[in-house]
């Protein structure tokens, strides 16, 4: 998987005069199961969360509330998207190193992942990151 493969994906809204509702179901918006669900939030400004590959999970994040960019290189190229609408989300193939920037005041990043956590699974060093990339 490289970075061609990860992509936005639009969610239904379904919107009347008391507001906005968004769905996202395992294997119907997002093309996995859903193991577990976490959220960043109170990130200060300026600060960076990520930096690292998972090798194995994938990843569904959604800017519930205000703005930040994620940063996806698969060791060839990067690329980076901005997220900012709760009716859309970046579906985040495994093996791919990624970080997370620019929050704003009160940003709420949503997160769902098809594994359970596991701290094997995380490369932290980008350049072993890019030998493990190479070797694949
Ligand atoms: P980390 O994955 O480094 O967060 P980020 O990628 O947003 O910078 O996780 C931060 C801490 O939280 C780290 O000590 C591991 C712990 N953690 C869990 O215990 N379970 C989880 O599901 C996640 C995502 C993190």
């Amino acid at each position: 998987m490289g970075i061609q493969d990860s992509i936005i994906i639009n969610l239904q809204k379904i919107g009347d005069r008391r507001g906005n509702l968004s769905i996202i179901e395992e294997h119907k918006q997002i093309p996995f199961e859903i193991k577990r669900v976490y959220y960043l939030y109170d990130v200060p400004g300026g600060e960076r969360r990520g930096g690292h590959a998972y090798k194995d999970n994938q990843e569904f994040i959604v800017a519930l509330s205000g703005s930040f960019d994620v940063k996806l290189d698969d060791g060839i190229g990067v690329k980076t998207f901005s997220l900012n609408r709760s009716y859309y989300g970046l579906y985040v193939p495994a093996g791919l190193w990624r970080e997370m920037e620019n929050f704003s005041t009160n940003s709420l990043a949503l997160i769902l992942s098809s594994t359970d956590y596991d701290e094997r699974d995380y490369i932290m060093n980008y350049e072993e990151f890019k030998q493990w990339r190479e070797k694949r």
